[in-house]
């Protein structure tokens, strides 16, 4: 491939911004091909034709893999990496050269809208699930995109708000993660976030971008920014990162050659980013086969682009199937679509089936699991029918089949007095839908409620506003479990969920959200052919007001404070000594596991696991720090290693967790470093968060006495003084809305009667059709989306319609007499 230096400053220009949504530019006159992007990370939702990013266009069928929530409560590396690989060999079927995922922001607060597309609210669980699936992808010649970096941990107002954040959460909390993923697994690429950080656009985050990203961690790949996040692409040159996307059609290029014409931007940054954008294309060329069967694709499967699949789309396909396993497969007799597009459906089918069941929790069991063949069972809930299995967004994933608890049920012959209890999108309680159910659960053995979240209560775009279920779910849990005791409440959602009915059902599996094969794996879980093998990735709140974030969370629109600092999830209820609803590491088993021999010291812990029950099944050990030198202050605990065991019954393992360096340091915000404090600490050796089990203490002698942040520093920083004393700077203030400018919102200019007619001609353009009219998930997040847009994401969007002298035409109109009030 030809050098970037090669080429003109035109060409290296041109190469910094995509062609369109998915692609980036060729220059077929230097003999470049463009290299195809797709979203991930669950699954592939590659649009052939036109594109959009919100997931409301049609996309070609694909595996719906679980999503990340999901994923991660496996705590099983080589799980992810193995979807990692499935995702690759489906890429590479469909012409897919970088898949944009995984992403690992933190679960900061709960509500995040789009929890359920992250791992964890702990940074080494993330990052190490993170590498493993860039690994499967990379291992298989398709690049990852580690997204959102950084500190993109809410959807409200995510287009401009900027997260202050103190720099030893930054580096413990918000980037270890990153880190660890970037250090082992070498990504391909990296997605620069939306949002700001610290006052900077993160597209413009030089000290993130360049000199942690590249120059720190070693990175040698291409930063991309996320969908229309560029704010100032010379900053953003300047600042490290090397791709628009997607392609605003050379919104910025004369800006980008007059800075260079100017020396206000060294060329050789214009040929750096150049470079890595050719880099990419030749990696990709390198590593993308012809033909599928390179990937291992022996099933031709997918056709033609079906109707972006959200419960709707369940409904649509799972009711085509009929009874019986004769499942449809998405225009299965379709011909193909992109470059053949084969994939191996029924095997990745089956592997998401696998993972399904190897991220459900099983988060209470009074021995009522696993159900017996023989037990007469009522299976209520909508959800039977029309499962909610993925999340909104741009992830959404065009499944090739949907396999529904009640198709499972009537595949294995057991028959079930079937009840829907509730409409499943939306919210009130029907007393007659209710009554049906308890006269059904009056029936039977015993009952399985499916219940959860709509998909318009989480979605990308927003933000939740309160972490109840839907009413009418509590109402007829409540109902079902004092008609009949005997019953399995099966949730899926994406996020955590209160349950004030807790006591009420004799077991409790937390599904999440499981891909298109979610509903075979809760049947296999409830007959026992596949373990719960679950752990929670994350803390489940008894009450919103347990969460340490809850006061700053989302903030204002243009400044959220992270003044809870390193008090996230676990950290903060075991430093606070809150009992959660259920914590962080929970999962129960169908067997017995014996933990013997533990031994330790700061490099490993060893130790002897033995299946002593009569199934196979799994066991996470977890690692956690309690550092007990008082050097520092600290969160009372903090994962630092473990191990994910698989065993037979009876069987036994001598399992060695290494405990990494890292585990014992904090990060000193005067040193600019990463320190270990002398001393004694423990390392809790444990089945949760709050079950430890033994705990071994280690000495480290050539550490730290003292460090900037003395072990009485408050964890929240309550006041305005302490926050302040953290950042050490003064509280930035937030942007003023007036006067606006282009990066001004939709939301902020309809204040003006010129801007609310502005904002009513794009919703008008907007690509809306009848289907995203219909489904309340897509519609709300277009909504949400279109309100927080900032007019420079408009114009990048608009991929050529919308160009400067319009917008800034429209801006001195808005501020000037369009600008009155009214
Ligand atoms: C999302 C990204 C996604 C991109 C392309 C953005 O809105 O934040 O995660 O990869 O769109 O669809």
């Amino acid at each position: 491939m030809i050098a970037a230096s090669a080429l003109t400053l035109r060409q290296q220009v041109a190469l910094l911004s995509g062609s369109d949504a998915w692609n980036t530019q060729p220059l077929p006159e230097a003999g470049v091909p463009s290299c195809a992007l797709s979203d991930g990370p669950h699954g592939l939702r590659f649009q052939a034709d036109a594109g959009d990013h919100l997931g409301v266009g049609g996309s070609e069928p694909s595996t719906c893999f679980p999503t990340a929530v999901t994923v991660a409560s496996s705590w099983d590396e080589e799980l992810a990496e193995q979807i990692g690989h499935a995702l690759a060999g489906e890429a590479r079927a469909l012409g897919v050269d970088v898949v944009l995922g995984p992403g690992l922001n933190i679960k900061r607060h709960p509500l995040c809208g789009r929890n359920f597309e992250y791992f964890s609210e702990d940074p080494l669980l993330s990052g190490r699930l993170a590498a493993a699936m860039v690994n499967g992808l990379q291992g298989h010649g398709v690049g990852a995109c580690l997204k959102h970096f950084a500190v993109n941990n809410q959807e409200s107002h995510r287009f401009v708000v900027d997260a202050i954040v103190d720099e030893r959460t930054l580096r413990e909390l918000y980037l270890s993660g990153f880190e660890h993923a970037v250090k082992t697994s070498r990504p391909w690429t990296v997605m620069a976030a939306y949002n700001l950080v610290n006052g900077h656009p993160a597209t413009q985050h030089h000290r993130l971008l360049t000199s942690i990203l590249r120059d720190e961690w070693g990175f040698d790949g291409l930063v991309m920014s996320d969908w229309a996040a560029t704010n100032d692409r010379v900053a953003a040159v300047a600042a490290g990162m090397d791709l628009e996307m997607p392609g605003s059609q050379g919104l910025f290029d004369r800006d980008v050659l007059k800075a260079v014409a100017s020396g206000r931007l060294p060329a050789a940054l214009v040929t750096a980013s150049a470079q890595r954008v050719l880099d990419l294309v030749a990696r990709s060329a390198s590593t993308q086969s012809p033909t599928a069967s390179a990937a291992g694709v022996t099933e031709i499967a997918a056709g033609p682009a079906a109707s972006a699949a959200g419960t709707a789309g369940a409904e649509a396909t799972a009711g085509a199937a009929g009874t019986a396993g004769a499942e449809a497969t998405a225009g299965a007799e379709a011909t193909a679509g992109a470059e053949g597009a084969v994939i191996p459906v029924e095997e990745h089918d089956a592997l998401a089936r696998r993972a399904a069941a190897a991220g459900t929790v099983l988060l209470t069991n009074d021995g009522i699991l696993p159900l017996a063949v023989t037990t007469k069972v009522a299976l209520i809930g909508a959800f039977a029918e029309q499962p909610r299995y993925q999340g909104s967004g741009s992830s959404l994933v065009n499944p090739t089949r949907i396999t529904t608890a009640r198709q499972e049920f009537r595949r294995r012959g057991i028959e079930v007095v079937y009840a829907p209890g509730y409409d499943p999108s939306g919210s009130q309680a029907d007393p007659e839908l209710i009554a049906e159910a308890v006269a059904a659960a009056r029936s039977v053995d015993v009952v399985v409620v499916l219940a959860g979240l709509p998909p318009v209560y989480e979605s990308e775009g927003f933000d939740r506003t309160d972490l109840g279920l839907p009413g009418q779910h509590d109402e007829l849990i409540t109902a079902v479990c004092a008609a009949n005791p005997r019953t399995v409440v099966a949730l899926s959602n994406g996020a955590p969920v209160l349950m004030p009915w807790k006591e009420a059902p004799a077991a409790i599996l937390e599904s999440y959200l499981g891909g298109q094969a979610g509903g075979a794996a809760l049947v296999d879980v409830l007959y026992g052919d596949a373990e719960p093998g679950g752990r929670l990735a994350e803390t489940f709140p008894a009450s919103l007001e347990d969460v340490a974030s809850e006061p700053y969370f989302p903030g204002e629109p243009r400044q959220v404070q992270y003044r809870e600092g390193l008090s996230v999830g676990y950290r903060h209820h075991t430093t606070a000594g809150i009992a959660p609803l259920f914590p962080f590491g929970h999962g129960l088993s169908y067997t017995t596991f014996d933990w013997a021999d533990v031994q330790g010291d700061h490099h490993a812990v060893t130790l002897t696991v033995t299946n002593t029950g009569a199934r196979a099944g799994s066991d996470v050990v977890q690692v956690y720090r309690h550092d007990r030198t008082g050097v520092v202050a600290r969160p009372r605990r903090e994962l630092v290693a473990f191990a994910k065991v698989h065993l037979e019954a009876g069987q036994s393992k001598s399992v060695a967790i290494v405990v990494p360096e890292r585990a014992f340091a904090f990060y000193d915000v005067v040193a600019r470093d990463w320190l270990t404090p002398a001393g004694e600490f423990d390392l809790e050796i444990a089945r949760s968060s709050t079950d430890i089990v033994t705990t071994v203490t280690v000495t480290i002698s050539d550490g730290v006495t003292s460090a900037a942040e003395t072990a009485d520093t408050p964890p929240i920083a309550v006041t305005d003084e302490q926050f302040r004393r953290r950042l050490r700077r003064t509280l930035p203030r937030p942007r003023s809305v007036r006067p606006f400018t282009r990066d001004s919102t939709l939301d902020e200019v309809a204040a003006t009667r010129l801007g609310r007619l502005f904002k009513a001609a794009l919703w008008r353009a907007a690509p809306i059709d009848e289907a995203t009219r219909n489904n309340p998930a897509e519609l709300a997040m277009y909504e949400h989306s279109l309100a927080e847009l900032p007019l420079r994401a408009a114009a990048i969007f608009s991929a050529g319609k919308l160009r400067w002298p319009t917008i800034d035409l429209l801006l001195r109109l808005f501020n000037g007499i369009g600008g009155r009030r009214g």
